[in-house]
């Protein structure tokens, strides 16, 4: 059971990247994101005037994102974002993952140094004193210096 998307964000997709699970994705996309993050995966979906608004997945802070915490957000929900588990089978999840790479695969946006700034979307930051080390500061600080698998984040062990 996750319970935060900390739990899982060392996981590795199970399902190749093939095309046809971003394809599988895209469909599950329209259905359960679309309101809040937009049919482009843009941001400003409907329901975004409405709460938090939803980030731009092709942010650079998302794009830096390991595939198992963005299906850990998907499983157990983020700060603002509800748990989309119900209704949807890992497989599902891991599909939408497929998608969402394939969303940042055209090209992020914004810059490291711009995080926190304006264009920064509310509650996508990583420097939320998560200490998970996928901020680009931690990684760029401690490469090469005392700690250097710190770096490699994602894929450590
Ligand atoms: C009810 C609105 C809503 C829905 C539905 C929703 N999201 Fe989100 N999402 C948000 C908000 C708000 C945030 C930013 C705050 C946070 O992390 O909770 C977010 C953040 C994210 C992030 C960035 C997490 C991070 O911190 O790096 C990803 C990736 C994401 N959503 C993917 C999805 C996918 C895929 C779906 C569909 C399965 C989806 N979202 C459905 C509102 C939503």
């Amino acid at each position: 059971m996750v319970e935060t998307r900390e739990d899982v964000e060392d996981m590795l997709s199970p399902v190749a990247n093939d095309g046809h699970s971003a394809e599988r994705g895209a469909a599950l996309f329209g259905i359960h994101c679309v309101a809040c993050h937009g049919s482009d995966g843009r941001g400003g979906g409907k329901v975004s005037e409405k709460m938090p608004p939803a980030p731009d997945l092709r942010h650079i802070s998302i794009c830096r994102r390991t595939d198992g915490f963005i299906y850990g957000t998907i499983t157990a929900g983020g700060r603002a974002m509800p748990s989309l588990r119900e209704g949807l089978s890992t497989r599902d999840r891991w599909d939408l993952v497929s998608f969402v790479r394939e969303l940042q695969s055209a090209g992020c946006e914004g810059s490291a140094a711009g995080m926190g700034s304006a264009t920064e979307p509310d509650g996508a930051g990583t420097d939320t004193g998560e200490a998970d080390g996928t901020g680009p500061d931690t990684a760029g600080s401690e490469a090469g210096t005392v700690a250097p698998d710190a770096a490699t984040t994602g894929d450590a062990q």
